[in-house]
């Protein structure tokens, strides 16, 4: 797993000295231009593709895009897909003929949103075929992968465009700007806690996240986000790593199981059944494409072989000596964020509710004290849309020419690589019970900016 094993297997890799900082937009991104459409190809085309980077792209973006090309590894899915969007000229693939949509379609652009493990396997073959990707989180889920990553970026100079749409909730650009505002001093620490409440956390047992050689663990999958979000609230690179996690509430921690909802015996005494023909768009989406790959949307949650953790704490220990303490649960009877920066001059707590069982509350709290006789509270609102407004954020800031990247929003290889690795390492911290240091895991090329 270390560097040392496998830079032999490397084109390129050599210390970095003159990489851009995490701040820094990727140089050169795709742009749509006021004169010419972006000529767009998707690669996996489920739930997220079909939607925020299909049917909503196409519905809100159409002056800047044009949608040429359509792939995914389940021929039924890409077609239904193709409905679902109104994508008409858009001509459909399977997965094995990428190279080939990208040679008939001619795109300036492929779009990345397949089953996070094969991220890698299209991002790599998109620049090495000269065209630059926007790629769904989490742009890699392994180390050699994200080796695979910012070699090619660096061999092509073709770039990758990474969607962490957390950036542009409300919050984010709010607890940014008051951390660059220096109102609390030099931050000592941050305590980063993530809540999934039961309907939410099961639905990720549910699906291919439940199998780390799928989604790298939610310490992947979903705390890429997280670890993204502190590294560029920060402006500070990730150096050390330790982690504990285990499946404490699902998997194996059950009496009895089956395949999946539709098959189960116990469907009367599982407080975990989920009826999937109750909605059209699953069924047309997932239950009429299973028997082309065999994947099944409502797995059963207590399934043996689930081995990606549903409970984590993690240290993160970064270059400029700020501490980080992420924690993740799954199981919880309410979901939402509570985040706290401590810094040499004051405290600030974000609280995020999302969902629960009581009278709700604004959805986004602040509080800033500056000392143990001053406070002030303030609150923001979501924005309407999906993921409070942010997956019509991130695209506008990419595709519309207008939009200017003044907070840095735009994320590039270098920060979808730093998010994943803490992840990355996380796990192998899990697995090991050692300190995992982020040096020994990826060399950055020398005077390449991502
Ligand atoms: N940023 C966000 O808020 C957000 C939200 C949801 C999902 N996502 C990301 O979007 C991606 C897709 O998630 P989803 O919920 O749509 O999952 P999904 O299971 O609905 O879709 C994945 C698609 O990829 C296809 N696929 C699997 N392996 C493939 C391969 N080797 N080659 C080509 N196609 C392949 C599947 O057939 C399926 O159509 C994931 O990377 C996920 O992390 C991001």
């Amino acid at each position: 797993m270390k560097r040392r094993k496998f830079i032999g297997n490397t084109t390129k890799a050599v210390v970095a000295s003159t990489v851009l900082p995490l701040n820094s937009m990727a140089k050169n991104s795709v742009k749509a231009s006021a004169e010419q459409k972006l000529r767009v190809v998707l690669v996996g085309t489920g739930s997220r593709g079909s939607e925020t980077w299909g049917k909503s792209l196409l519905k809100g973006y159409s002056k800047w895009v044009e949608m040429v090309g359509l792939c995914d590894i389940n021929h039924k899915r890409v077609e239904y897909a193709k409905k679902y969007m109104g994508a008409e000229n858009a001509k459909t693939y399977e997965a094995k003929d990428f190279d080939l949509m990208i040679s008939e379609t001619k795109p300036d652009v492929v779009i990345v949103t397949t089953t996070d493990h094969f991220h890698v396997d299209y991002i790599v073959r998109a620049m090495e075929l000269g065209v630059d990707v926007i790629s769904e989180k989490p742009i890699a889920t392994e180390v050699e992968q994200c080796q695979r990553i910012l070699d090619t970026e660096f061999k092509t100079g073709r770039k990758v465009t990474v969607g962490f749409n957390m950036r542009f909730m409300n919050m984010s650009p709010e607890i940014k700007r008051v951390l660059d505002s220096g109102e609390l001093g030099k931050i000592i620490s941050v305590d980063f806690q993530e809540y999934l409440d039961l309907d939410h956390g099961s639905s990720y047992f549910r699906r291919w996240h439940g199998k780390i050689k799928y989604s790298g663990s939610l310490l992947v999958h979903k705390a890429s986000h997280h670890f993204d979000l502190v590294n560029w609230y920060l402006g500070a690179d990730p150096v050390e790593v330790q982690a504990m996690g285990k499946v404490a509430y699902y998997g194996k921690n059950h009496s009895f199981r089956s395949r999946n909802c539709r098959s189960c015996p116990f469907t009367d005494k599982c407080n975990m059944y989920w009826d999937i023909t109750k909605s059209e768009r699953m069924m047309d989406l997932y239950v009429k494409c299973e028997d082309v790959d065999g994947y099944f949307r409502d797995g059963c949650v207590w399934d043996n072989d689930i081995d990606t953790y549903d409970v984590t704490t993690t240290q993160v220990v970064y270059d400029n000596g700020t501490f980080l303490t992420y924690t993740q649960n799954t199981n919880l009877a309410y979901e939402g964020q509570y985040i706290c920066f401590t810094g040499e001059k004051g405290r600030m707590d974000v609280r995020l509710y999302n969902r629960q069982p009581w009278e709700e509350p604004a959805p986004i709290e602040i509080r800033i004290s500056k000392d143990t006789k001053t406070t002030k509270i303030y609150t923001i609102d979501n924005d309407k849309g999906n993921h409070g407004g942010a997956d019509k954020k991130v695209k506008d800031l990419i595709f519309d020419p207008e939009k200017k990247d003044n907070l840095r929003q735009r994320a590039g290889s270098r920060a979808g690589v730093m998010a994943s690795l803490i992840g990355i390492a996380a796990r192998q911290s899990i697995e090991t019970g050692e300190k995992v240091e982020i040096k020994d895991l990826v060399e950055f090329p020398t005077t390449w900016q991502g």
